[in-house]
């Protein structure tokens, strides 16, 4: 793994020099769409979180610039895994299907097979993938992604694999392809990395130290977006409300918000995700008063015990994050709320459970993710000795999944009958009567409609409620 970056051009300059990849790329995909006699393909596969699939529409984006067509099949020509490692089943779910990649390589010749994301930034993933999945053309990380024009012509110049994995970066590079995966909603970076270290978790040390963008940059990109006939944004962070701290010229999230807030045609903003250890007052002022802001925070708890929430490096407990959620709620009561939680953290006891559960009927969340807790090697809790024993945890996680379905039941019911804005994203999938939308706090409806109205707003009344998703009908434009 490399220390250090390999050159010290400016952003700028290695925006330049990626570009001149790209025309090379070009060539070489030329070339070899002539023996092939016909044209190649690629499929990006996203393995992880909102992060990672942006990273994937970079991927694509040059993909489709050098001249590959983009298919769902990962029989393609090019086909690139954008993995993630947060929890062990992530990492397993990427040995099973390079089972059946190797098979399809071995059917077509011109098949090249690349690996990048959060895994690969761990060592003992890369050794595995040298020793027992040769095939692989292409390994690189989350640090160097900005090179992937790059690495793309090192590998169709080769024959062998190419590993190329960094520590760390403090570079952001501004402006390469991008293609997005709905025309009408994007999300867009707003920082990198993550210093926060909660003790259960990887990401810090496969995203690196946390980095900004300027303001100016994000903003310049929205409203590219905009002009590209985006109406929906989500700012995307590990750590949201931490943003802007290290710039040379400090900005708080709720600073941009506003200023975002301010894009003309931009209909929506959402974020994702907020510590709730870093929200301030400012922000849920921020969120009240700017229209655009979605009704919707998501505030990972993660447990609900004191305790473990000292543990586990969080910086709040349970009654500092119950008070946030009333300050939520008094500020903005029609906010929804949704969280994540982790089950069978090393050394939670049924008390420390039932506090969980305790926070879980207070707050009364619209929605929760909820997960077993995953041993990640490397982090503090990993090495924790009072591993909790498997079937119990079972047994945790099934009553809180039953208690957290239970409650967004009974709160989507409250909706039903009124009415409410909701965006048109999407012709329905089964339906091709029914247009699909969202409203402010993230539900789904489904409504009678046409593909013209995607991207605008309608009042539409809920006139049934199917668990979680809704049945509408419009009674107004907006
Ligand atoms: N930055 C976000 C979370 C990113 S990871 C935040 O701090 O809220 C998404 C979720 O995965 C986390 O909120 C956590 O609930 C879960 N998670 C992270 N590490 C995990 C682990 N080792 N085992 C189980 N779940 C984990
Ligand atoms: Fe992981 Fe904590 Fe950082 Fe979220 S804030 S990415 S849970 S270390
Ligand atoms: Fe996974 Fe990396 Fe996101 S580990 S959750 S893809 S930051």
């Amino acid at each position: 793994m490399r220390d250090l970056e390999a050159n010290v051009l400016s952003g700028a300059e290695e925006t330049k020099l990626q570009y001149d990849y790209i025309e090379k790329a070009k060539q070489y995909v030329q070339e070899r769409e002539k023996l092939a006699g016909r044209k190649l393909t690629c499929c990006v596969k996203t393995f992880g979180c909102q992060m990672n699939a942006r990273d994937s529409e970079k991927l694509l984006g040059i993909l489709t610039d050098i001249g590959y067509i983009e298919t769902e099949d990962e029989h393609a020509d090019f086909v690139i895994y954008n993995t993630c490692t947060v929890r062990e089943n992530a990492n397993n779910k990427v040995y099973g299907r390079l089972g059946y990649l190797s098979n399809y390589k071995k059917k077509n010749p011109h098949m090249m097979i690349a690996l990048c994301g959060c895994m690969m930034q761990e060592p003992t993933v890369v050794e595995k993938i040298r020793k027992s999945y040769r095939f692989v053309n292409l390994i690189f990380g989350t640090h160097n992604i900005y090179k992937f024009a790059e690495l793309l012509c090192r590998s169709m110049e080769s024959d062998s694999m190419i590993v190329d994995i960094w520590k760390d970066t403090d570079k952001i590079v501004e402006d390469l392809p991008i293609k997005r995966k709905y025309p009408f909603k994007s999300g867009v970076n707003i920082m990198f990395g993550c210093n926060n270290f909660c003790s259960y978790c990887i990401v810090p040390y496969v995203r690196g130290r946390e980095r900004s963008r300027e303001p100016k940059d994000i903003i310049r990109e929205i409203e590219g977006l905009v002009a590209d006939g985006v109406c929906e944004v989500m700012l995307l962070g590990q750590n949201v409300n931490s943003y802007g701290k290290n710039l040379e010229h400090p900005v708080t999230f709720a600073q941009l918000l506003r200023e975002v807030n301010q894009i003309e045609g931009l209909k929506r903003i959402r974020f994702m995700t907020s510590h709730p250890k870093d929200l301030s007052d400012d922000l849920i002022l921020a969120m009240k008063e700017c229209d655009k802001v979605c009704r919707h925070m998501h505030l990972p708890l993660q447990s609900g015990s004191s305790r473990i929430l000292k543990i586990m490096n969080r910086h709040y407990d349970k009654e500092q994050y119950l008070t946030l959620v009333k300050k939520l709620r008094d500020a903005i009561p029609d906010i929804a709320l949704t969280t994540d939680i982790i089950v069978g953290f090393p050394g939670e006891t049924e008390e420390d459970f039932q506090e969980t559960l305790d926070v879980v009927r207070q707050v009364q969340y619209d929605s929760a993710f909820t997960f077993i807790y995953s041993k990640r090697t490397g982090t503090p809790a990993a090495a924790m000795e009072n591993q909790v024993n498997p079937l119990e945890v079972k047994e945790h996680f099934d009553l809180l999944l039953k208690e957290v379905q239970q409650i967004s039941a009974q709160k989507a019911m409250e909706l039903e009958g009124r009415v409410m804005e909701v965006l048109a994203e999407e012709q329905n999938e089964q339906d091709d009567s029914l247009i699909t939308g969202r409203l402010s706090n993230n539900s789904v409806v489904h409504f009678p409609g046409t593909v013209d109205m995607i991207g605008k707003l309608f009042m539409v009344k809920l006139t049934e409620c199917r668990g979680f998703y809704y049945l509408g009908e419009i009674v107004a434009d907006v």
